[in-house]
């Protein structure tokens, strides 16, 4: 798939068919999103992936309803969380006013990079931002300090997801 295609493609997808994702294959995904950039390299997004029957049941424990029915059958549901005080610090000091939100940004970038590496390896996702952040973390006994942000479901879409419409460029982007 070229980029154009492959951008295109990558859809919400909020109806899976069952499916396996083997360890190898989620492996390779991250592989692929551990090339996106983030602050001085720092690379401190994490990602814990329920592939199992019994961790995602337990994942699934921690989503509300809307977002279980959406991720029903899902391969897999990703945490993703990134390690506080290092993008966007100098020992151990922000290195301007926004502080952990550089974290929070590289791990948008990471996770932007491993729907697109999924989908390019014939997998779709669902980012989900609501979930029970103590429940999630207690799944693979994430360390407190980590933040959580999203849980990203991984599977095989059992219909073709319909695209959403996009403002227009001329809303989004000043030129000078
Ligand atoms: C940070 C973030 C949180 C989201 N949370 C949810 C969610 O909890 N449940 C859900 O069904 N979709 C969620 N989405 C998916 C968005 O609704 C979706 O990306 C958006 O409508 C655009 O559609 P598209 O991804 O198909 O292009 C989330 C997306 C992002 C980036």
């Amino acid at each position: 798939m070229d980029f154009k295609e492959l951008i295109e493609a990558r859809r919400s997808v909020r109806q899976y068919a069952k499916a396996e994702i083997s360890a190898g294959e989620m492996e390779a995904i991250v592989a692929d999103a551990l090339n996106a950039p983030s602050w001085r390299n720092s690379e401190t997004t994490r990602y814990y992936a329920a592939i199992g029957e019994d961790a995602k049941k337990k994942m699934w424990d921690a989503l509300p309803a809307f977002n279980v029915a959406n991720s029903a059958n899902a391969s897999a549901l990703v945490a993703v969380t990134y390690v506080p005080g290092e993008s966007g610090f100098r020992d151990g000091t922000p290195t301007d006013d926004l502080g952990n939100t550089w974290g929070a940004y590289d791990c948008g970038l990471a996770s932007s990079y491993f729907i697109l590496a999924a989908k390019n390896r014939g997998w779709d996702t669902l980012i989900m931002g609501m979930r029970d952040v103590a429940k999630v973390k207690a799944v693979f006994g994430i360390p407190e300090s980590q933040i959580l942000m999203a849980v990203i479901a991984v599977g095989k879409a059992a219909q073709p997801p319909v695209k959403v419409p996009r403002k227009p460029v001329s809303e989004v982007l000043k030129t000078a």
